[in-house]
Formats: C-alpha cells, structure tokens, sequence
C-alpha cells in the first residue's frame, strides 16, 4: 500500500523497515502545521500496518528537522486561536503520544540539523543513530522563547541534567560525536554510512519476536516511573499478558530449541522463528 502526503514521504522495504521522512528540504524540514497533521496521520497508519515492522524517521536533504516553523507554526498562527491550537494538539500528538508509545521499535536517524522541537521525536524514539557530523542545538533561547511543548521535560530526562541546562540556557550547538559520548543518540557514525548502520540495526529489530520487543519496550518504559514494588507488579502482569499476546510463544519454542534440540543459544544468535505464526 503506497501512502501520499505533502509534507512527509512514507517508504516501505520488503524486510519490514519502514522510513518517514520530513520532507521540506528547502525549509530544513521545519514543522508546519501540515507536517504535524501529516505525521499524525501517517503513524496510525503505520501503527496498523503490518508492513511496518520497525520505523525510522529522519529527515530529507541536510537536516532530520531545523524545530517548529517559526513562520507557519508560530508568526502564522500568533492571531489565529483555533489555528494555534489544531498545530499544537497534532505536533503533540504525533511527536509524543504516538511516536514514543508506537507499537513496533522506532529509531531516529539524526542526518543533519537537529534543532529546538526536533528534540520531541528524537527522544520519542526508541534508539537514534546520528551523523558524526549532524549538528543539535537547543536553540530555543535565541529565539526568546523557551524549550517548551515538552523539550525541557524530554532533554533533562535523557540528557545528564547538567549537560541539559548548559545547553538549554547557552543554546550552544554540538555534534553528533557528542550528542553519542552524553548518550543522548546510541552511536554516531560518519555520514556516509549512516543509512547502512541504521538498516542494519532496524533489520536487526525486524527479525525479533516482535510481540516481545513490544512488551519490552513498553516495559522499559513504564517502569522509569514507578516504585520499585509498582514496578514488579506491573512487570509481572505485563510478563502474563506476554504469554497471551505472543502468537508465535517464543518462550516455548526459544526454551524447547535450547533445552531439547539445543540448536540455539542466545550467545551465538537468535532462535530459529517462524513468521508465519
Ligand atoms: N522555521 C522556519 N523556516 C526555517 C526554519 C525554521 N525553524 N529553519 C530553516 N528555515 C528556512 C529558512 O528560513 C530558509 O528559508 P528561505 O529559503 O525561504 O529563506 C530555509 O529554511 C533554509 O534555511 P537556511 O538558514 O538558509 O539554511 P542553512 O542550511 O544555512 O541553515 C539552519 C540551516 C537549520 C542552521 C538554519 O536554518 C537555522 O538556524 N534555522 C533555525 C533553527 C532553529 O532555531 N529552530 C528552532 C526553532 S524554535
């Protein structure tokens, strides 16, 4: 199934990977109110389809998203109310409420500017992979205005809290390098291999049980804030409803082809799936 947007292009490989790129190049993939809409739309779609195994979101042309439009999202909207608030609601949506609870693993592939708003769906998502050379900046403080929507909550919980409020408050930027030595992406690589590295860590994800890497990465998440007892309830409950969510009990078969046939072992690669179960 072939999806048509005007601010973002959807495409899909035949091994499960499937790539949304903001796509006004010529704006830095700056977020429009139609890019938020798009985006909204889009990741229903893709949260259903089961061609969408693992997502990756980048950007097209020198940046993965130069922030909010400081044209059409801000200036264009400071008179016009319902406006204002359509854009807001869906650029939350989108950003927040569907990306970082999407139910398939999501990666962001940092390709180049990655400024103010930006910071939402990098955050969002599960893994990110950035160019040695892509450049962040919180920049938000130039602007007279301040990493809002929920920048500053995302960055101070990914980001060492000193490293968060020394870029919030200089709006220095800082490349990909660093963005990977604070921790804030996995691992940065030079340019020129940055798709290859990012499809080889989405495959490597598309040939997972996926109903566990689901469960798990909704676990992982969940957990951060929860007492250590809510936490074990939760993980016990969530570990029950596993068993009934999997329909290809990898638990059953990963025990039976290690403990009976003993032809796999998780130190020397992954139990042999069936996926038409
Ligand atoms: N909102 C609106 N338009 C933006 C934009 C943004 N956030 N970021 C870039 N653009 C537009 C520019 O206005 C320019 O439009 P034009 O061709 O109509 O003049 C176009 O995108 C290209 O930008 P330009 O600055 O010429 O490209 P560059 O490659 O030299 O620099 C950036 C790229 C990202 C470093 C620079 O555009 C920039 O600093 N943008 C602002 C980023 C930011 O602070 N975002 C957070 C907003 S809260």
């Amino acid at each position: 199934m072939g999806y048509e947007y005007e601010t973002i292009k959807i495409q899909q490989e035949d091994d499960g990977v499937t790539w949304l790129i903001l796509n006004r190049p010529d704006k830095r993939n700056a977020m429009s109110p139609q890019l938020h809409a798009d985006c909204n739309d889009a990741l229903y779609n893709l949260a259903t389809d089961a061609k969408c195994r693992v997502l990756i979101v980048t950007g097209a042309g020198e940046a993965f998203c130069a922030g909010q439009d400081l044209r059409l999202f801000f200036r264009a909207t400071d008179n016009a109310p319902r406006e204002r608030f359509e854009a807001a609601e869906n650029s939350h949506h989108w950003r927040w409420m569907r990306l970082s609870k999407f139910p398939k693993p999501t990666i962001a592939m940092v390709n180049g500017f990655c400024f103010g708003g930006a910071f939402t769906q990098l955050i969002a998502c599960d893994l990110a992979v950035a160019a040695d050379d892509a450049v962040f900046g919180l920049s938000e403080v130039n602007w007279g205005i301040i990493p809002g929507g929920i920048v500053s909550w995302n960055v101070v919980n990914a980001m060492n809290s000193r490293d968060a409020m020394f870029y919030a408050i200089t709006g220095d930027p800082f490349d990909g390098k660093k963005a990977a030595q604070m921790g804030l992406v996995n691992y940065s690589v030079p340019k020129n291999e940055l798709t290859e590295e990012t499809l080889k860590l989405a495959r490597k994800l598309a040939a997972k049980n996926p109903a566990t890497v689901r469960y798990t990465k909704e676990g992982v998440r969940a957990v951060r804030g929860m007492s250590e007892a809510q936490a074990a309830d939760y993980l016990a409950a969530k570990s029950d409803a596993l068993r009934f969510r999997d329909s290809e009990k990898g638990r059953e078969e990963a025990m039976k082809q290690f403990l009976d046939e003993k032809k796999f072992r998780p130190g020397l690669g992954n139990y042999v799936r069936d996926d038409a179960k």
